[in-house]
């Protein structure tokens, strides 16, 4: 019987219902988690105790919360740390996408084990009385299978959002989706469309930064075919191209399995070449090309955002990774300071990060000359940042205000003559000094301003 130890807040908790005459147990994700020798992220706990008994244990200890009384949850609190008890029940369908229609309290906790997602999830522990598993959730740990309890198909229109949660699963804990587990996904995937974009959102963020989430996603992609149906046309796409060796779809996999797990970069890796088959031509010696496909892929990335209900900052973080990913900034100074002055700073690390992982993704040859490019860059970047070199209009000693005082015309004139000025920094040929900087603005004013 395998023994879990549990934290002496989550322990102190079990002992109270328990000695109330109620069982109880700790269930699903620490179970899951804890059996596989991981850290669980939190303990929730499920019981007999109806939920105003749990209030009302806990009332002088625990500042309970009644988070969701009418599904038998309460939330308790220990220091700090939440804990979300839950009254054994049973549900009904979940037409809202977020909680059951309908809950029954029970009185068995095998009952409530019976309504939950997956096998893996739908254990229970008490350290008197061990592990409660009646639907073998520890033979699928060690097969490494990710099953439904029960009925598949039922289980994924219960709350479609299950469908997600399945590759989410299968790809942070690497297993394999059970057959018919598969089975019923592929064919429900397009149910998906009824959960709401933002529970899609977020479980779609963790599955693509979940360590498998690349492989998980070759084998079962049908789903995110629902969910972003522009991706589809990847699929089988030769990109007749020397510098790829990769369709497109396993191109766009490959990157995403070499970028690091964070959710813009991971984003911007699955949409980095979205408008790739919407730009494909082959010239006549039958090369393939695909001319103007960031700028595409960006206008396309934030129509899929958008609809996707993704948070407007991480858009538009993801937006301009596309709209750069394909830029080949030589390995100088002033045009690393360029782009700096297009990009920016807060985009620099995730747009080197994605162009070592598409840069990864392709043809073997010319691999280390396009990663000595990157590295190069990156340590011009450390340059400009420990030398504190001007890379934009703000950066200038010199502002538009001492500009209208040397005689420049007011309005769209500042700007532009200011821009001039720090292409002349960028270059290299004037100091970022304020001295040097008014006597070149008073010469340009005298020539005229330019442009
Ligand atoms: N659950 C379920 N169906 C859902 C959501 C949750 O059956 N749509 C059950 C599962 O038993 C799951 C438990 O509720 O284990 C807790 O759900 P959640 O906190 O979302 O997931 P965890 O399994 O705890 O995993 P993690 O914390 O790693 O996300």
């Amino acid at each position: 019987m395998p023994t879990i130890v549990l934290p002496a807040a989550v322990r102190e908790i079990l002992d109270r219902l328990t000695a109330a005459g109620f069982a109880a147990y700790v269930v699903g994700g620490c179970v899951r988690d804890s059996l596989m020798g991981r850290l669980p992220g939190d303990w929730d706990i499920c019981t007999a105790a109806p939920p105003e008994t749990t209030l009302a244990l806990f009332a002088a200890t625990h500042r309970p919360l009644p988070t969701g009384l009418k599904h038998g949850t309460v939330t308790l609190f220990q220091a700090g740390t939440p804990y979300e008890v839950t009254t054994f029940r049973t549900e009904g369908a979940y037409s809202d996408g977020r909680r059951p229609d309908s809950v029954r309290f029970v009185s068995e906790v095998t009952e409530d084990l019976a309504r939950r997602d997956f096998t893996v999830n739908a254990m229970a522990y008490h350290p008197d009385s061990g592990l409660v598993d009646p639907f073998d959730g520890q033979g699928d740990l060690s097969r490494r299978l990710l099953r439904c309890v029960g009925h598949a198909e039922t289980r994924f229109l219960e709350d479609a959002l299950r469908l997600l949660r399945a590759l989410r699963f299968a790809a942070s804990l690497g297993f394999a989706l059970e057959s018919e587990t598969a089975k019923a996904l592929r064919a429900l995937a397009g149910s998906i469309t009824r959960v709401s974009p933002e529970r899609i959102f977020s479980e779609l963020t963790k599955l693509l930064c979940a360590d498998g989430a690349a492989a998980v996603l070759a084998r079962h992609p049908t789903l995110l075919f629902a969910l972003i149906p522009e991706l589809e046309r990847q699929v089988g796409l030769d990109q007749r191209n020397p510098h790829h060796c990769h369709r497109l779809w396993e191109h766009t996999l490959a990157v995403l399995a070499a970028t690091p797990a964070r959710p813009a970069l991971r984003l911007a890796a699955l949409l980095h070449d979205v408008a790739k088959p919407f730009c494909f031509t082959v010239d006549r010696h039958g090369v393939g090309h695909f001319y103007g496909h960031p700028e595409e892929g960006a206008e396309r990335t934030e129509e899929i955002l958008r609809r996707l209900r993704c948070p407007n900052q991480l858009r538009e973080q993801v937006t301009r990774l596309v709209l750069w990913h394909d830029e080949r900034t030589p390995a100088e100074l002033p045009a690393v300071r360029r782009l700096v002055r297009d990009v920016g700073w807060a985009t620099l690390p995730d747009l080197l990060a994605l162009q070592r992982a598409d840069t990864l993704g392709q043809s073997p040859q010319m691999l280390e000359q396009k990663l000595a490019r990157v590295d190069g860059v990156e340590a011009l970047l450390d340059q400009v940042r420990r030398e504190r070199l001007c890379c934009t209009v703000a950066e200038l000693a010199i502002d538009g205000g001492e500009l209208l005082a040397l005689g420049c015309p007011g309005g769209p004139a500042v700007g532009r003559l200011l821009s001039v000025l720090l292409d002349e920094v960028i270059e290299g040929r004037l100091d970022n000094s304020r001295a040097a900087l008014s006597a070149a603005a008073t010469e340009l004013l005298r020539r005229e301003l330019p442009g």
